[in-house]
């Protein structure tokens, strides 16, 4: 029998002033046992699903999209591919960037997030 760890996470993001939801993806992040190989599967609200996978070295993680795909009647630009790096930073603070291609744009960074744990 194989155990596969997993644990579910949620990102929910905000306008600053107006506070209406903007971005919400959730999913799973499962960790291939015996490696430092993880996947994460997310469920996009702007109606996009993706696998993403790649190596935890140290306090560091990068990802790269190995499958996307959208609703039928999904928003344009359809995105091609997505990358982050997340990194857990010595002062506790976790940081993400998101990097992205759309259709006829290159891989270009998309978002910088900084994380503060609350209690
Ligand atoms: C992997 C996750 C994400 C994907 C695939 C994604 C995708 C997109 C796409 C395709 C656009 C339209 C780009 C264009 O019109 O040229 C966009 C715009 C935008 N995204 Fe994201 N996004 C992601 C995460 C986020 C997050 C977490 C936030 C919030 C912090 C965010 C904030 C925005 C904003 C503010 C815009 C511009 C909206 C506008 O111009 O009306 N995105 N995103």
């Amino acid at each position: 029998m194989h155990l596969y760890l997993f644990t579910y996470f949620r990102f929910n993001a905000f306008h600053a002033e107006s506070k209406k939801p903007l971005h919400r993806e959730c999913g799973f992040i499962r960790l291939q046992p015996g490696t430092n190989r993880v996947a994460f599967i997310i469920a996009q609200n702007s109606g996009l699903v993706e696998i993403e996978e790649g190596e935890l070295t140290g306090q560091q993680l990068t990802l790269h999209s190995t499958a996307l795909a959208r609703t039928s009647f999904a928003k344009q630009p359809y995105v091609q591919q997505i990358s982050r790096h997340i990194q857990l930073k010595p002062d506790g603070k976790l940081e993400q960037t998101i990097s992205m291609a759309l259709e006829g744009q290159p891989l270009t960074q998309h978002l910088h997030i900084t994380y503060r744990r609350t209690d």
